[in-house]
């Protein structure tokens, strides 16, 4: 919490120091109160003066008017700085955990991010805003009442000196048991909030398996859980009113009692009885108020503490310090490798296999590799290392002849166009949606990208055209829709390198084929008109898609089980072979088995058959 107010509340201090001064001014009316109210009663009733009891009635409003106003000025102060400092640590949330890699997105997971930007700012929030308006009132009246009342009487101040420390013991006692209940509360609430994430936004999926009542049972489990734990701190500290009022009030009928008696001997005036009395109440709520502000500023030390936790994480991808990269001459381009993996490596934790293990491949300028593996055997965390998503945990990865982790990641990603595996869109409309790469792209350059990547008919086919809204996640849109809209967005803004992950999965043969003959004509086109040629990496399930690639890396468990053209791989990759036959027509594995014999290419030369008998 201190280490929030350092970094955010700077820009607030005066009004944390305007805030409680205005509070004090209250606090000292207040603790005024009760020896006015004694002038009133022995001057005023018990004198039967009826100017008394009016000037003294006057005296009071005058000083509830001016304590008021002085507590509207602390209310203001601290809502100006709870609501500030809340947008600003929010505000920096944000900002900080988009400069996260995915490695430390992996470790936080999206749902407890959710949590801390959301329900653990507003703690914090509300006990900046108590600690400016209460956290000197409290405490100071507490303090101040007792000073007040023990002046009045020693003798009746004992009776004070007793119940304080029994209530303040009955507190520590509660506090103490209750305070670690609140800090799993925080954890409890991250587990609703990843199962409501993952059930509502698979709820398509549950209905479609029939797994609502797996799901709700789930939900329910977690909620009962977080409710069990609220209903146990709720359980402790429901009895510590219940207790503080008993003392309270056993120490107010002996104040009576003992009061009674003085004020007969003559010892004390009624008024002072009376002043007493509310001294000793008034110290006593400000114990069970301040027992609340502890309450308050647990949970929200425990929620600092998890912003904390966000702020001070260093991404593990950083490029300070890192040059622009010069990009090769066109004219004498040719020797450097658009993209080469030397002995890459990547494992998503200590102890887990490697996703992605000891992959080296080359690919020129301007060529196509396609990727293909059955599911889960590295191909998206491959593909991420190219882009740094992730970085290698042992290895290296080159994108034009310099290593990745020297590029400022800015012009990396500019120069490297994802479209990643899951078509993501997100609310605005379509321009909106391709110009992420590029804002100043012109229309004509949104219909050339739409074009190649076969999505100019539906979007023509909209009346608002590049206008038409995109809702959130782009559920107004089908999903081979989507993933050509992605596909249009990563060709914006003309990239040099372009991978897609599964993009294709979605389309149909015929338009997969004819968004692969755009890609290949750009980069052709490209390459006359002067420019860079495009490389692309192309990652699939189907052969179709991958088979005209000029190099195809097979994945298996992470390794590189054959890399070569389709027809060096059909001859000699054993688990390329079964793919085949899995997905191709008997006619077309017939025209295969007369030309096993490997086509001769520039990188043909480089095929490597990484196991024995593939
Ligand atoms: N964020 C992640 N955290 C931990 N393991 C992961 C993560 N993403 C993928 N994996 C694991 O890494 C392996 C490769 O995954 P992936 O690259 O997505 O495969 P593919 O794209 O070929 O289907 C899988 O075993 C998967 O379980
Ligand atoms: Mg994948």
């Amino acid at each position: 919490m201190i280490e929030l107010l350092r970094r955010f509340g700077g820009k607030f201090r005066r009004y944390m120091v305007i805030g409680p001064a205005c509070k004090l001014i209250e606090v000292i009316f207040d603790l005024l109160t009760p020896l006015v109210i004694a002038q009133m009663i022995d001057k005023g009733i018990g004198a039967h003066d009826v100017n008394a009891v009016v000037h003294y009635g006057m005296l009071l409003a005058a000083m509830a008017v001016i304590g008021i106003s002085f507590t509207l000025v602390c209310q203001k102060m601290a809502a100006l700085t709870s609501q500030g400092m809340g947008t600003d640590i929010r505000g920096a949330l944000y900002q900080h955990i988009n400069k996260l890699s995915y490695a430390e997105l992996d470790r936080f997971g999206t749902p407890s991010l959710i949590t801390r930007i959301t329900n653990d700012v507003n703690q914090v929030q509300l006990a900046v805003a108590l600690g400016v308006r209460m956290l000197i009132r409290w405490p100071f009246l507490a303090v101040g009442s007792m000073c007040a009342a023990l002046a009045i009487d020693l003798k009746l101040g004992m009776i004070f000196l007793i119940c304080t420390p029994a209530i303040g013991l009955v507190f520590w006692f509660v506090m103490a048991r209750c305070i670690p209940y609140y800090r799993q509360l925080q954890a409890k609430l991250d587990r609703i909030a990843l199962i409501c994430r993952e059930g509502l936004s698979g709820a398509r999926v549950v209905r479609a398996f029939v797994r609502e009542d797996h799901e709700r049972e789930r939900f329910a489990q977690a909620a009962d859980d977080q409710a069990n734990t609220a209903i146990a701190v709720g359980k402790l500290s429901s009895i510590l009113n219940p207790v503080t009022f008993l003392v309270m009030n056993l120490g107010v009928c002996a104040i009576l009692w003992v009061g009674g008696i003085q004020v007969n001997v003559g010892e004390l005036t009624q008024g002072q009885v009376m002043a007493f009395v509310n001294y000793m109440t008034q110290t006593l709520t400000s114990i069970v108020y301040v027992a609340n502000l502890v309450v308050v500023f647990t949970k929200a030390s425990a929620s600092a503490s998890r912003i904390n936790e966000v702020l001070n994480c260093v991404p593990s991808i950083a490029d300070e310090g890192n040059q622009p990269v010069a990009l090769p001459e066109p004219s004498n381009a040719a020797p450097v490798p658009a993209l080469s993996l030397s002995h890459a490596s990547f494992s998503f934790g200590a102890g887990a296999a490697n996703a992605v293990n000891d992959v080296t491949l080359e690919l020129p300028l301007g060529k196509t590799l396609g990727i293909i593996g059955g599911t889960g055997s590295g191909k998206s965390t491959l593909v991420s290392l190219i882009s740094r998503l992730y970085d290698a945990s042992t290895g290296s990865v080159s994108v034009m002849g310099s290593d990745v982790r020297t590029w400022p990641l800015d012009q990396l990603r500019r120069v490297v166009a994802t479209v990643p595996q899951r078509a993501s869109l997100v609310s605005g409309t379509i321009r909106s949606n391709l110009t992420w790469r590029d804002e100043t792209a012109t229309d004509e350059e949104l219909w050339a990208a739409l074009d190649m990547a076969q999505a100019s008919e539906f979007v023509h086919n909209k009346p608002q055209g590049l206008d038409a809204p995109v809702e959130a996640g782009g559920k107004n849109f089908s999903g081979g829709q989507r993933q050509r809209l992605t596909i249009a967005r990563a060709l914006v803004g003309a990239p040099q390198v372009l991978i897609m992950d599964d993009s294709a999965s979605a389309l149909d043969f015929k338009t997969d084929a004819a968004l692969r003959h755009a890609i290949r004509e750009r980069s052709v086109r490209g390459a006359a008109e002067g420019g860079l040629p495009l490389t692309t990496v192309i990652v699939s399930q189907r052969v179709s898609t991958v088979r005209d690639a000029d190099m195809i890396c097979v994945l298996n468990h992470g390794s590189v089980a054959g890399l070569g053209t389709h027809d060096e791989l059909y001859a000699a990759c054993q688990l390329y072979r079964e793919i085949c036959q899995s997905q191709l027509r008997r006619e077309e594995l017939e025209g295969q088995q007369g030309s096993t014999t490997p086509v001769s290419t520039p990188i043909a030369s480089a095929s490597v058959c990484a196991k024995e008998g593939c």
